[in-house]
């Protein structure tokens, strides 16, 4: 059979980035052009110059991935771009670019839910994945656990009720005044620090699989903030271990409730937060104990890149689940609608 080369496009939040990827499974190229050292001057991401950026970005790192790949746009099968959810005016770049691109080269057109391409990323690290699977999505915008029963069924089991993850990692990190993103930082301090502070875990209840972590951030808000009052000096390391034990236990938690509800004996993650040493460490041992097979992609692939969007898209050409110029950004994408 011939080989089917895919072009991802991700502009959905501060990375623009292209790639091409081989039958779905191999990386030919992956290119990242990162906008932190821009939104750190904000403390975080400010939409419009996300948006800005990607304008600026989008050319050069298309034809860097084409380059990087050695093929041409010819030797392209289809576009695959992500399409939401994620901000309006950065998913816009993509979305343009993307139509443009089809529709100038007469190539197939593929639109890309983003946390589709986070449980996608893990086909990249490992050809012999298959569904069905459980996968927990834990990222700067999303805190999600996601049933795969196959390439194109998907079950949301539980989300957050509030904040995401990385979203309160980037919170508590601003205010113990680390640079955007937090969530790394943290991770960091966390290894050389003690889970003395006792932070709540916010369960919900025993009958649901959703997440909630805007408690937890106030609880660590108030403590910081009561000790500036207080001019007592805080361990940045015992914060930093106290809150990330308090998220990981909740996640692991429920992500194992899960499995076994579902009768699931395979796991995969994925996300920014996936990047976290001490998640990273406490789902494996979570693995062993319970005979879970856990797939743990590389952290390039867990953070936002357009190689998840390709693989994504090869199994939609496989459907041939194409689009048109009709092709809109949307920012609140329904997994259950793509
Ligand atoms: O998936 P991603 O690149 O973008 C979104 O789709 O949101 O995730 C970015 C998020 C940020 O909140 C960042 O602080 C967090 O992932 N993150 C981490 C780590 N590395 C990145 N959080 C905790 N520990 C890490 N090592
Ligand atoms: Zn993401």
């Amino acid at each position: 059979m011939k080989d089917i080369y895919i072009l991802g496009i991700e502009t959905s939040c501060d990375d623009t980035s292209a790639s091409v990827v081989k039958n779905g499974r191999t990386i030919c190229s992956n290119v990242v052009a990162s906008q932190i050292d821009i939104h750190k001057l904000y403390g975080g991401v400010v939409p419009e110059v996300a948006s800005r950026n990607h304008v600026e970005n989008i050319a050069g790192v298309v034809e860097t991935a084409l380059e990087d790949a050695n093929v041409s746009i010819s030797d392209i099968d289809a576009i695959a771009v992500t399409y939401g959810p994620g901000l309006e005016g950065a998913l816009i770049v993509g979305v343009s670019y993307a139509k443009a691109l089809s529709y100038a080269n007469n190539i197939h057109l593929i639109g890309v839910h983003h946390i589709k391409g986070h449980i996608f990323a893990n086909f990249l690290d490992d050809e012999n994945l298959k569904p069905p699977f459980l996968s927990l999505i834990v990222s700067g915008g999303h805190t999600h656990l996601i049933k795969v029963s196959d390439y194109n069924t998907f079950e949301i089991l539980g989300k957050t009720r509030d904040d995401a993850a990385g979203e309160a990692y980037d919170k508590v990190a601003r205010v113990m005044g680390l640079e955007y993103p937090g969530g790394p930082k943290i991770d960091k301090y966390a290894k050389n620090g003690n889970d003395n502070l006792k932070f709540p875990r916010i369960w919900i209840s025993n009958d649901t699989l959703d997440f909630s972590f805007s408690g937890l951030k106030s609880a660590v808000l108030n403590y910081l903030n009561n000790c500036k009052m207080k001019n007592i000096e805080y361990s940045i390391e015992d914060v930093s271990a106290s809150f990330q034990d308090a998220v990981v236990e909740v996640l692991v938690g429920k992500t194992e409730r899960a499995l076994k509800q579902n009768n699931l004996d395979t796991l995969v993650i994925g996300g920014g937060v996936a990047c976290n040493e001490g998640l990273r460490s406490a789902i494996s041992t979570m693995g062993k104990n319970n005979n879970v097979n856990v797939h743990l992609p590389s952290k390039i692939l867990c953070t936002d890149n357009a190689a998840m969007i390709a693989a994504v898209g090869y199994y939609e050409y496989l459907e041939s689940n194409f689009k048109y110029l009709e092709l809109n950004a949307k920012s609140n994408l329904n997994l259950n609608k793509v």
